[in-house]
């Protein structure tokens, strides 16, 4: 479904924000990309998205290549980002029928996707409330219904829980159990560990651009030799001590 082949974004000169990055996910998987500040989650979901070239390596969606056909890729993938904002002065039903038409959806079946999605996220309270006027966790909600309004079969998640109280997060985890039984191919990125390590299928432990480990949780805790995968990364960091240090760049995907 998802398939990342040698993925590389250098920028500028030397900065090698991702570095071959190969790596696949089914459909109905969570693949957990795992990694500290700077370490290039953001990077490969960008390139993924086709918001952002690579400088070499491909990333296939459904067997289509990005270089191939970025714009068909778009309408295949639904991307949430912790730094996405709503739109303050609209309402949830506004901006699902904004999005759904932006993705190509007739005005008949924005109506019926809507419809569906409140079902679904359970925003019919206040589907036709202002934005400003929604606590946490229903902006929250109506974020994550509109990465879904086309119904993409990939679903990329970029710390999809920053900034979020309990229970804001516990709508982001069961939307990724929603998904998840959906049948979508789903990343997860994210630093907090504990959280993914209860939540994903498989991980990706990357670090300065590169897939240092891959594996079930099971497979990881026998290759590293550690049994929580925040273990893991500190003896990742402790092995591989920063050069030189770089203040990251904010998540924000444009
Ligand atoms: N547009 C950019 N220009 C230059 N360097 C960038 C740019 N975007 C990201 N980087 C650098 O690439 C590296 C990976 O960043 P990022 O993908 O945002 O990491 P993460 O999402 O894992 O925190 C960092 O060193 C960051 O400073
Ligand atoms: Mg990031």
């Amino acid at each position: 479904m998802i398939c990342l082949e040698g993925l590389t974004k250098i920028f500028g000169a030397d900065v090698k924000a991702v570095d071959e990055l190969s790596l696949q996910v089914g459909a109905g998987e969570v693949y957990g990309l795992l990694g500290p500040n700077g370490a290039g989650k953001t990077t490969t979901l960008r390139m993924i998205m086709g918001l952002l070239p690579p400088t070499s390596g491909d990333a296939r969606i459904q067997g289509s290549a990005l270089s191939e056909r970025a714009q068909q890729i778009k309408r295949l993938i639904g991307l949430v980002s912790a730094s996405a904002g709503l739109y303050q002065w609209l309402t949830p039903r506004e901006i699902l029928r904004y999005f759904a038409i932006g993705f190509g959806l007739s005005e008949r079946q924005a109506i019926d996707r809507t419809e569906e999605l409140s079902e679904i996220m359970e925003l019919r309270e206040f589907l036709d409330r202002r934005c400003t006027t929604l606590s946490t966790g229903q902006a929250q909600r109506v974020n994550l219904a509109r990465a879904l309004v086309h119904d993409p079969p990939v679903v990329l998640l970029d710390e999809p829980t920053r900034g979020l109280d309990v229970v804001g997060a516990k709508v982001v985890f069961d939307y990724v159990q929603f998904l998840r039984q959906a049948n979508k191919a789903i990343i997860l990125c994210t630093h907090q560990l504990e959280e993914a390590e209860r939540f994903c299928d498989r991980f990706g432990l990357l670090y300065q651009g590169k897939l240092r480990y891959e594996g079930t949780l099971t497979e990881l805790q026998t290759a590293t030799g550690q049994p929580t995968l925040v273990e893991m990364f500190l003896r990742l960091l402790r092995d591989n001590p920063i050069e030189k240090v770089e203040e990251p760049l904010d998540a924000s995907t444009g």
